[in-house]
């Protein structure tokens, strides 16, 4: 007998300062905090449906239609997690099936584990009844999932405590703050990357020589900077903090060894496109910024949309770029249809 059923979407989000390396990798506590964006859901979203049934005999999770090992440790996290936190569907014998689907590339630097487990844990949440931060639980099981269960400017705090429970997520500023920033994300490649966001960031703790600084003073420097320049919404700072938080991302992982690359030359072309571009305009009219992987995202206010994307457009010609705006909408996980 089906006892629940809930389907649910969620956003991405797009860091402004990168998290990128851990200090415990089970239950994913980060080495530094990180700042991003929510996307408006109506661009790039993950939907989930979840079955609760008696009829099931094991839990099993289906991603774009391919069947995951529901054993692997960060599912388990969560669902352990979520079971233990439940205020319904408590005594009764039961499995999950769960249907995930992400309308956009997966595992290609555009933050598809974020909406993924964000949509999960949401999902999982809603059905088992858990009150209280869940933020926590998404980061259980992909770090920057936790940033996407508010709209707006998020930072996921790293905390101190061994247990996590100060690591968590934090709206900065909702999308009403700042409704007029844009963010268009040009998919220069939708293939799987070739290195994980967890086995690189695994790689670069261990060997860059960059990523103490980073952690120590860098990132502490531009979370505080960054914050205070979306609280007074000035797009010139957040903008040059942006592009230079992105570039040293990417240096740390030149200098891991071996050496990681998630730029290609089309990434590199739009830098040097934007940084001209940004020069000949005598400011910050747009600023890039690449998660591990090729494809750009590039925040700007809304009134530099249409000048930015005819010279895009101009560079390149055909179809093969994509562009998603970002609403001036609350953007937070929500549901689509419950049956508690
Ligand atoms: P990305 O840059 O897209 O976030 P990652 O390497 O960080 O790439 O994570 C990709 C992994 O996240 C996938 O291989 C899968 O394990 C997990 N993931 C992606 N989408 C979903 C989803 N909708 N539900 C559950 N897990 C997901
Ligand atoms: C470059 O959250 O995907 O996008 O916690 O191992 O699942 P895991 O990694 P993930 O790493 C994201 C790295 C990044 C920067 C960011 O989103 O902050
Ligand atoms: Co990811």
């Amino acid at each position: 007998m089906v006892l629940a059923s809930i389907t649910c979407t969620a956003p991405v989000n797009i860091a402004v300062i990168k998290y990128w390396g851990k200090r415990d990798e089970n239950i994913i506590l980060p080495l530094n905090s990180s700042l991003s964006g929510t996307l408006h859901q109506d661009d790039l979203k993950t939907t989930t449906t979840i079955v609760a049934s008696e009829d099931y005999t094991e839990d099993e999770l289906y991603l774009n239609g391919k069947k995951e090992d529901i054993n692997a440790v960060r599912y388990q996290n969560v669902l352990k997690m979520i079971r233990s936190r439940a205020t319904k569907l408590m005594d009764k014998k039961h499995c999950v099936h769960i249907a995930s689907i992400n309308n956009f590339p997966t595992a290609a630097g555009l933050a598809s584990s974020a909406s993924g487990y964000c949509c999960l844990v949401f999902s999982l949440a809603q059905m088992y009844g858990v009150e209280g931060d869940i933020s926590a639980i998404a980061r259980l099981g992909s770090g920057s999932a936790c940033r996407s269960m508010y709209g707006g400017f998020v930072k996921w705090e790293m905390g101190v405590k061994e247990d996590g429970s100060d690591s968590i997520a934090i709206q900065v500023q909702p999308e009403s703050h700042w409704p007029d920033m844009n963010i268009i994300v040009l998919v220069v490649n939708d293939k799987k990357k070739e290195t994980s966001s967890t086995d690189g960031m695994q790689k670069s703790a261990a060997t860059s020589v960059m990523m103490k600084e980073r952690c120590a003073v860098t990132v502490p420097n531009r979370m505080r900077d960054i914050e205070e320049a979306i609280n007074k919404k000035d797009f010139q700072t957040f903008g040059d903090i942006t592009m230079k938080d992105s570039d040293d991302f990417h240096e740390v992982c030149a200098t891991t060894t071996p050496p990681i690359y998630y730029l290609n030359d089309t990434s590199r072309y739009i830098m040097n496109l934007i940084h001209r571009y940004n020069k000949l305009s005598g400011s910050v009219k747009c600023a890039y910024t690449f998660d591990a992987g090729p494809n750009a995202c590039i925040y700007l206010p809304a009134e530099n949309t249409t000048e930015v994307l005819s010279l895009f457009m101009k560079h390149f010609p055909g179809d093969n770029i994509q562009t998603y705006y970002r609403g001036p909408k609350e953007n937070i996980p929500s549901i689509e249809n419950f049956k508690p």
